[in-house]
This record gives C-alpha cells, structure tokens and sequence, in this order.
C-alpha cells in the first residue's frame, strides 16, 4: 500500500511529508504519540512509552503494554520480565539494542497491569501500523497472547500452547514466532508451571535468535 494512503486511513495525513526519511517519520509520529488521547490509557500514565531499538535491523518485538517501570522511564521491557527476556536473549548472542526493535500493542501503561482492553488495542493500532510500515520487519516476535492474537490477526485470543515453538506466517505475511510472555514465568502458580513456562519460552527465544542471525546473514 502507498504510504500516502496508509497514513490517511489511519488519521495521520497531516504527519505524512512527502519524500521524508523514515527515521524522520518515526521521530515526528513518536512526538505525536506522547500527546495522545486516543484512549483513555491517557488519563493514568506517565508518559507513553512508544518503542525502542535499531530500526534498520527489520525485527521487530511486540509485546502487550508498559508496566510500571516502563511507564516511568520511556522504555519497553526494562523491569523485571524485559531483564529476564533481554539476558536470555543474550546468552544466544542477540542484543537488543542492535539486533531488533521492540515496542508493545499499546503504548500507554494500563492501572495495575491490568490486560489491554479491545478498545484500547484498537485505538493504539495506528501507531504500530505505523511502525511496521517504517521498520518494515521480516521476522516478528510476538511476546504474549494479546501481541500474537493482533499479529496473527486472530479475531478470537489465540491459545499460546498450540501456536508457541514454531514458524508461522503473520498477517503482514512475513514470519513471526509466538511465545509466552516473560512475566508469565514469575507469576507461575506451581514450580511445575514455572518450569514449564521457562523451558518453553528459552526454547523459542533460541529459535527466534537462529533466524535473526539467519536474516542477518542474508542481508549482507
Ligand atoms: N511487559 C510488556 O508487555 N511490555 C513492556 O514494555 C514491559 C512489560
Ligand atoms: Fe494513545 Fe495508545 Fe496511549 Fe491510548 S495507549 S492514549 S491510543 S498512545
């Protein structure tokens, strides 16, 4: 689709300028979006937290919403689940700030972390539109159910253990791998679970880690 009409169908005509770069694009829908009120996620946040990372890597990491740290520093995935993610990832040798860039299916954190509503996902979903159109990804990871159900574009909330662990083809027709997310793991009710949960989401991480280095080597 012409970005022109892309940034129409989504409200943002009067941010498209013709011939811009899309660092520029990124940063000047970036401002918008700290002043949105599209939902009311507004009214409780800090600040929005849009996204972060290494626009030219063409992987992207979408997760479900900031949560308090987030939400006071500007930055996805740096409290406790974005540590345990970031240092698994690590161990397989991918950085985070370089190998991909990473944001989340709404940008403004909910009260108490509770889960995105429909509604608010909806609002939100031009600017991650956005971001993908700029980023232009040829891997996904999608971290939790509400970012693989949008990135699969699922109208019912996909169930983690059927679609986990594999390749699957997202709605934007590239490849996206779908996991757990990280937090799930520390709010396990059993130690069984916990280690159900930690197994499986080491497993997709190291799968996710063996196609960036894959893509990387292709794009050479
Ligand atoms: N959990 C998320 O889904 N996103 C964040 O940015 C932090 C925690
Ligand atoms: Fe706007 Fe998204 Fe924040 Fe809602 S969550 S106020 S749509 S940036």
């Amino acid at each position: 689709m012409q970005n022109i009409v892309l940034f129409k169908i989504l409200g943002f005509s009067e941010l498209y300028t013709e011939g811009e770069s899309p660092v520029h694009r990124l940063y000047r829908i970036k401002s918008l979006a700290r002043r949105c009120k599209r939902c009311q996620l507004h009214t409780t946040r800090t600040q929005t937290v849009f996204g972060f990372g290494n626009i030219a890597s063409r992987v992207m990491v979408i997760g479900e919403a900031p949560g308090a740290n987030e939400d006071l520093y500007g930055k996805p995935f740096i409290g406790k689940a974005g540590e345990r993610f970031t240092s698994i990832l690590r161990e397989y040798g991918i950085e985070r700030d370089r190998d991909f860039y990473i944001t989340n299916v709404v940008k403004c954190r909910p009260p108490k972390n509770r889960d995105p509503r429909p509604e608010e996902i909806e609002a939100c979903k031009p600017y991650l539109i956005v971001q993908i159109e700029i980023i232009r990804p040829l891997l996904f990871l999608a971290l939790g159910r509400y970012s693989a159900t949008w990135l699969l574009g699922s109208r019912q909330n996909v169930q983690m253990k059927e679609i986990r662990g594999k390749i699957l083809i997202s709605r934007f027709d590239v490849p996206m791998i779908a996991t757990y997310h990280p937090s799930a793991i520390d709010h396990a009710r059993s130690h069984a679970q916990r280690d159900f949960y930690e197994k499986a989401f080491r497993e997709d991480l190291r799968l996710f880690a063996e196609k960036i280095k894959e893509l990387q080597k292709n794009l050479l």
